[in-house]
């Protein structure tokens, strides 16, 4: 059984949908699954496939071009050398011998690196450079860093597509072409733009400005659903790459008897009575897509923390170790925990995070149990959050 969706004459999608995979670079939960897809053009005079697809469906592509009675391949275009697109291209090339695959410089070099191609297989092309297929025109952009160095779009002028590789992209594993549920669609998409997209967020913004001028009906990425409404996914990108910050705090936090989730609990709530967004994160039971998406827009991290062989607790510096490589736009980060005889839990803490651009509030840290004092004490750093986000304008 094939499953090949038209897209426009001459394009069609010819990927897999991986309804199962539930984690990706054995790092990303993926709550529901994802797709791989692949595009062929056929147009009169050659044919093309834009990306392959995860080896693990390589049956599924090749099923496909199969019962498609695709015969002859001229260009196998890889937009990006991450297994996921480019790891069947190694089989795809021994079954079709004619094949020229078609990369960034910086993609041949990884495609060669990765043993899937041999250099005199591959073209290299250049920002900007087209290619005709007979009616129809592939024109390459380059866009390094969304999220590797050797990402490019490909933009098809005639039709007005453009495929974007992972940008623009979500791990959704679904029966629709299109972005129809758009309310899914836009929660996946966020989550995907945190952990993929968010460490280079000025350099997405840049990216974003450039596809603004081209006329696009389509935006077909390697994952998920297609926009056929592209302002949904364009607009949605605007705003978590934009350099505004929302009225919420997101507390990852982690308790071994009690103590910091008893001050969580009392933080959270005061913090909500001031009108203030909060997520809050157990982490020894969270989706850590889930916090990478809540700090897509938080203006405030407030890690909790008992004090563990003299530090913190290793899933607090987790969650700090994660943030620091998700870059998050976050203003202002604090800490509070417990301690039972001393130890360095807030200087553990705050330094995984040198690469956040923040100021640090006053930590709350208590010994023992939190007593009155120390429930005053996260009153206060309740109320200086509440000050600071009113300076920025958040409320
Ligand atoms: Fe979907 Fe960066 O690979």
């Amino acid at each position: 059984m094939s499953l090949i969706r038209d897209i426009k004459p001459g394009i069609r999608w010819v990927g897999a949908i991986d309804w199962d995979r539930r984690l990706f670079d054995s790092l990303i939960p993926l709550p529901h699954g994802t797709s791989y897809n692949s595009y062929l053009i056929q147009d009169g005079e050659k044919t093309a496939l834009i990306d392959s697809v995860d080896p693990t469906k390589l049956d599924v592509l090749v099923g496909n071009l199969k019962a498609l009675g695709v015969e002859n391949l001229d260009y196998i275009v890889s937009q990006h050398a991450e297994q996921d697109h480019s790891g069947s291209i190694k089989m795809l090339a021994e079954l079709y011998p004619d094949a020229v695959v078609v990369a960034s410089g910086k993609c041949k070099e990884l495609l060669v690196a990765f043993g899937l191609i041999s250099e005199d297989r591959v073209m290299e092309v250049k920002d900007g450079q087209r290619i005709s297929l007979g009616s129809k025109t592939l024109e390459f952009l380059l866009a390094p860093w969304i999220h590797w160095p050797d990402t490019m779009l490909t933009y098809m002028p005639e039709d007005k597509v453009l495929f974007t590789c992972d940008f623009l992209g979500s791990h959704l594993a679904t029966s629709e072409l299109y972005a129809i549920d758009e309310a899914a669609v836009y929660e996946s998409a966020k989550r995907y733009y945190a952990e993929i997209m968010m460490p280079f967020r000025q350099i997405v913004k840049k990216h974003l400005a450039r596809i603004m001028d081209l006329e696009i009906e389509i935006i077909a990425p390697s994952h998920g659903p297609l926009h056929n409404r592209p302002a949904f996914i364009l607009n949605a990108y605007l705003d978590w790459s934009s350099d505004d910050v929302k009225n919420q705090v997101v507390i990852p936090f982690v308790s071994m008897h009690g103590a910091t989730k008893a001050m969580v609990e009392y933080f959270v709530d005061g913090l909500i009575a001031r009108k203030i967004a909060v997520k809050q994160f157990d982490l020894t039971c969270s989706d850590i897509g889930e916090i990478a998406e809540a700090l897509v827009d938080a203006a405030t991290v407030v890690i909790g923390s008992p004090t563990v062989l003299a530090g913190a607790h290793p899933h607090a510096i987790y969650a700090a170790v994660l943030a620091n490589a998700l870059r998050p736009k976050t203003r202002f980060v604090s800490v509070i925990g417990s301690y039972g005889w001393g130890g360095k839990m807030v200087e553990q803490i705050a330094g995984a995070i040198p690469n956040l651009k923040v100021e640090l509030l006053s930590p709350v840290v208590v010994k023992g149990y939190p007593k009155e004092a120390d429930f005053r004490a996260l009153d206060r750093l309740a109320d200086e959050i509440q000050a600071r986000h009113r300076q920025v304008k958040l409320d």
